[in-house]
């Protein structure tokens, strides 16, 4: 199935979906540090940046400790990940230490950069809410005001086929709200 808009947007918008066949190959240290590059010019409120990434690349001594953290569903698919990565925010300003409203606002702007570059670069970047959010806290030393947002799976493209048949079905771009469902004039109906 291919998208489609009912206006003119950027490809690059409909293009990127959450796909689950991934290779099990690496990527370079440059394609990985191009995607939080992406993040890292996302808009947030006073330009407070909150979003921080922890990372763990296959073949290191972080990548079991990092996979543990998922739930079996996402365990099965996303370990032929490259990279997983736990995204974090500061709950507070860094100016002044009071709180943010904004900071998973924002962080959520500085994911969704990600995750447009990794499509530009023919990576998948597949967002996962399935894990264990204090264990991630831990393992990253992550301070009490810093949030746990969500993890990411981030990788190379995979064969379809060598996915669990529950999975396959699964893996072609998703549908979407149509735009009188979300969007109103003047107050919510
Ligand atoms: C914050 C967040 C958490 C998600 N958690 C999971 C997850 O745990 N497992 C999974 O397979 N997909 C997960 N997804 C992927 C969504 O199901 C997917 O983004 C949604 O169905 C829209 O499809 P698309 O990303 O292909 O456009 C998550 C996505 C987001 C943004």
């Amino acid at each position: 199935m291919t998208r489609t808009a009912n206006y003119p947007i950027e490809p690059l918008i409909l293009n990127r979906y959450s796909p689950r066949a991934l290779s099990g190959e690496s990527i370079t240290d440059t394609e990985l540090m191009a995607l939080f590059e992406a993040a890292r010019w996302a808009p947030s409120s006073y330009n407070n940046q909150p979003w921080r990434f922890i990372y763990a690349k296959r073949d290191t001594p972080y990548w079991q400790k990092f996979l543990d953290l998922l739930v079996e569903p996402n365990r099965l698919w996303a370990q032929n990940a490259a990279v997983l990565i736990i995204i974090a925010s500061h709950n507070n300003f860094a100016y002044n230490n009071k709180p943010s409203r904004t900071h998973s606002f924002d962080t959520g702007a500085a994911w969704e950069n990600l995750a447009l570059q990794a499509t530009a670069l023919n990576l998948v970047a597949h967002a996962m809410e399935g894990f264990n959010y204090q264990a991630a806290a831990e393992l990253a030393k992550l301070p009490t005001d810093y949030t746990v947002e969500a993890m990411v799976a981030v990788g190379k493209h995979g064969e379809i086929s060598r996915l669990p048949d529950k999975l396959q079905a699964g893996e072609q771009p998703n549908e979407r709200k149509p735009l009188d469902e979300i969007v109103f004039e003047g107050q919510l109906k």
